[in-house]
């Protein structure tokens, strides 16, 4: 088990966060606003510390969860602090009227963080398909592992990302390479669209069903 950092304080770092100290993992949660995150870590209890926003992140993860609308600037912001890193991409860059993307036309959200990431750090896209409440209840649903959809160019950084998404409890679920991203980001649509016409409410996850 190691040091995990997650960028954010909000629904998806606490979700994230008490799963992996869960788990063992050392949390790190950086907040622009050190209050928040440090209320954060005393939910999460044992196992979370606070970081600095901007300093180097203790964690070879780093989760990026916050909006969309702000990873762009995080990143940009971090710079080379997070040289080397493997940045877990978790946004949805979904209009919050549900219209469409926030992304240029010819791209989408993981791609245009790798843009500015520093050249050596890995976006890995995951966790971006489930539901911050589901993850939150628990790891397991009707007798089996939650799915976790990644996607990746890079090998090394995606099995490092499966190896803790599975030790969190969940079924890690490997898609492709980073352009599946772009599918991945068009799932949170599927989901929304079934919350809003199908399902009605916010309980439940897209998943793999094996037959075989
Ligand atoms: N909620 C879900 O079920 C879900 C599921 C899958 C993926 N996601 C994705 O996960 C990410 C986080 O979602 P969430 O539900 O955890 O959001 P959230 O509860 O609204 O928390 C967002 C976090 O981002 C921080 N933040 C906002 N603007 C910022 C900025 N300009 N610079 C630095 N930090 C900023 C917020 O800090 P302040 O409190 O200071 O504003 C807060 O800590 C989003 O990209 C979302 O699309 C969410």
């Amino acid at each position: 088990m190691g040091t995990i950092s997650i960028i954010g304080a909000g629904g998806m770092a606490a979700a994230i966060g008490r799963l992996a100290t869960r788990a063992g993992h050392t949390v790190e949660v950086i907040s622009r606003d050190t209050a928040k995150a440090q209320v954060l870590v005393d939910r999460i209890g044992t196992g979370a510390t606070t970081g600095s926003f901007g300093g180097t992140p203790a964690g070879d993860i780093v989760i990026l969860a916050v909006p969309y609308s702000a990873v762009l600037d995080a990143v940009g912001q971090y710079g080379e602090k997070l040289a080397g890193k493997i940045l877990v991409d978790i946004t949805n860059p979904i209009k919050s009227d549900l219209s469409g993307f926030l992304t240029p036309e010819d791209s989408f959200g993981a791609r245009e963080i790798a843009k500015v990431a520093p050249a050596d750090a890995s976006v890995v896209k995951a966790f971006n398909t489930q539901n911050a409440s589901v993850l939150a209840a628990g790891p397991a649903v009707v007798g089996r592992p939650l799915d976790v959809f990644i996607a990746g160019d890079d090998a090394q950084a995606k099995t490092r990302v499966a190896t803790f998404v599975e030790s969190l409890g969940l079924r890690p679920m490997d898609t492709g390479n980073l352009s599946m991203a772009r599918t991945l980001e068009h799932a949170c649509m599927l989901w929304l669209g079934l919350m809003t016409h199908s399902v009605k409410h916010g309980n439940f996850s897209i998943g793999v069903s094996l037959h075989g």
